[in-house]
């Protein structure tokens, strides 16, 4: 289903600014590769210090992860300044919160010097525990130590006790279609048009070759696997959201840092309620969303769900996300990605230094997330768990052969079958209609698996998701046709 902020658009008109043989025709400073947050922002900036920046988009601006965000703006992002001090050091976990706070300012400079409406507001952000208080005091004191408006409490607006809470003073929140709408109307975009190659300054589309100086891959998962190799340094994280009339209004962002904690942030008149995330690919049982509706009948009774999504983000080894040069043999070529489900900053902050890095320009936060960064003492545990996994989601790909069969299937159902020696992920319907397409990822071969709560084929290895007849729906994977 559509988010929120879809639903409520009046619909933009389609952005093609320049003609097919301008694009090719001209030799660009930089182009961008996707129109979310990350890459809108990125050229808005270049185009404010002069660059020729194209923007060339596969499907609509936003149309990724950027449409499905809670859109919390916040340096916020659960338990992290105690964990960054213990694994990257006082001085890196200074200087993620110091970029944080600015990416905030910097949006509120934006909204307010382009006069922009999209219910931009400052708030109150906080965690909260159910269960055991400690960490989240821990919390609270290393952040307040590093700089942060931040203390414990026990006070909050959620309808039900709270083992303990921590607060950042001065947060935002936004309406992100709104802003993103705005920002981009003056950077040159051409919507519709999914690149499938990057060959040193080309860049390569179904019909076009454009050249420019200077790429950056913003296409939130990147789409080039060798060099880069982020494949093996990030998985994918799925959340899911209810957008709710008829709860009580609250002020501020809230987010459970328990297991199976939940999410809450008011929009106007309607309240977003997350959680039931998991990582992408491992939800065979499904129930996120029941999960989301027992919750909202619990905590507001009387309310009712206006519209329901659900969205995936990536997750770096170390916790932090890869802003900067995509390889050390890639010297024209940049990305951002790894946002963590913190996309909002992480995107202001990548704009920011990828401005500086392709000005050159010194940038106080360049070192920290410069995908070049070995940090593996902060990297080993989950470096470690995803190698496991693809191991495990590429042995079922090549070697395993279910025994169930399609007629064993029932309607509104998925599994993985076999069809005369054959294995397939197939669909049936609710009336009995079998959909079957390849049970290996077009990625790089991983057994996929069937998520109940979107009806969806997603990849456990990297996060790739197809729909139930194999068009492709999220990244890494680039192509579909092979799986259909
Ligand atoms: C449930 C959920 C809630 C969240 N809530 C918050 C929140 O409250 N606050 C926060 O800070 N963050 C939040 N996030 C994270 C945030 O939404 C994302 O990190 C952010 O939107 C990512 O932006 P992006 O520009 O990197 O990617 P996207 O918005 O996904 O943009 C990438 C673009 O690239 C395009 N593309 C892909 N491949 C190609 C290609 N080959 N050629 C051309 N274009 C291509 C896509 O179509 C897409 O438009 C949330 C995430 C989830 C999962
Ligand atoms: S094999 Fe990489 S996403 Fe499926």
């Amino acid at each position: 289903m559509k988010s929120l902020w879809r639903s409520r658009e009046n619909g933009n008109p389609e952005r093609i600014s320049i003609e097919r043989s301008v694009a090719e025709g001209t030799h660009w400073d930089v182009i961008v590769v996707g129109a979310g947050m990350a890459g809108i922002l990125t050229a808005y900036y270049l185009k404010e210090q002069g660059k020729r920046v194209l923007v060339l988009e596969a499907d609509r601006i936003a149309s990724g992860q950027t449409e499905k965000t809670t859109a919390k703006i916040t340096s916020q992002h659960d338990i992290k300044y105690s964990k960054l001090i213990k694994t990257v050091g006082r001085k890196k976990a200074k200087l993620y919160a110091e970029a944080n706070e600015e990416a905030i300012r910097e949006y509120e400079r934006l909204v307010a010097l382009n006069r922009i409406e999209c219910e931009f507001k400052r708030v109150p952000a906080y965690l909260y525990t159910l269960k055991n208080q400690t960490a989240l005091e821990e919390e609270a004191r290393v952040a307040t130590s590093l700089g942060i408006d931040a203390f414990f409490t026990k006070e909050t607006e959620l309808p039900f006790w709270v083992a303990g809470a921590v607060c950042f003073q001065n947060q935002a929140q936004f309406s992100p279609l709104k802003f993103i709408h705005s920002i981009s109307s003056e950077v040159e975009i051409m919507e519709h048009t999914k690149v499938i190659a990057i060959k040193g300054k080309k860049v390569i589309t179904k019909d076009m070759e454009i050249t420019a100086e200077k790429i950056v891959i913003t296409t939130h998962y990147p789409i080039k696997n060798v060099p880069g190799f982020y494949f093996i340094r990030q998985h994918q994280e799925r959340s899911y959201v209810l957008a709710l009339y008829g709860c009580n209004k609250i002020n501020g962002m809230y987010y459970g840092v328990d297991q199976d904690g939940l999410s809450f942030r008011q929009a106007g008149d309607v309240l977003l309620l997350g959680g039931g995330s998991h990582r992408t690919g491992e939800n065979k049982k499904g129930g996120a969303y029941d999960f989301l509706v027992q919750a909202s009948r619990k905590y507001f009774p009387d309310c009712r769900e206006e519209t329901r999504w659900s969205a995936q983000d990536c997750m770096p080894h170390d916790g932090i996300p890869f802003i900067g040069k995509y390889s050390m043999f890639t010297p024209n070529l940049y990305v951002a990605t790894g946002f963590q489900k913190w996309g909002m900053t992480s995107s202001m902050i990548a704009a920011m230094v990828l401005r500086d890095e392709l000005c050159e320009k010194e940038n106080p936060y360049a070192k920290l997330f410069s995908p070049q960064r070995i940090q593996l003492r902060a990297a080993l545990g989950n470096l470690l768990c995803d190698v496991g996994k693809s191991a495990e989601g590429l042995y079922k790909g090549a070697f395993h052969r279910p025994k169930d069969k399609a007629e064993s299937l029932l309607p509104g159902h998925g599994g993985i079958v076999t069809i005369e020696g054959k294995r397939y992920a197939c669909y049936k319907d609710e009336e009995g209609r079998l959909h079957k397409i390849s049970a290996s990822c077009s990625h790089m071969g991983c057994e996929l698996s069937w998520n109940p709560d979107e009806k969806s084929w997603d990849c456990p290895c990297h996060g790739s998701r197809f729909d139930m007849d194999g068009m492709l729906l999220d990244n890494p994977a680039k192509n579909d046709e092979w799986i259909r």
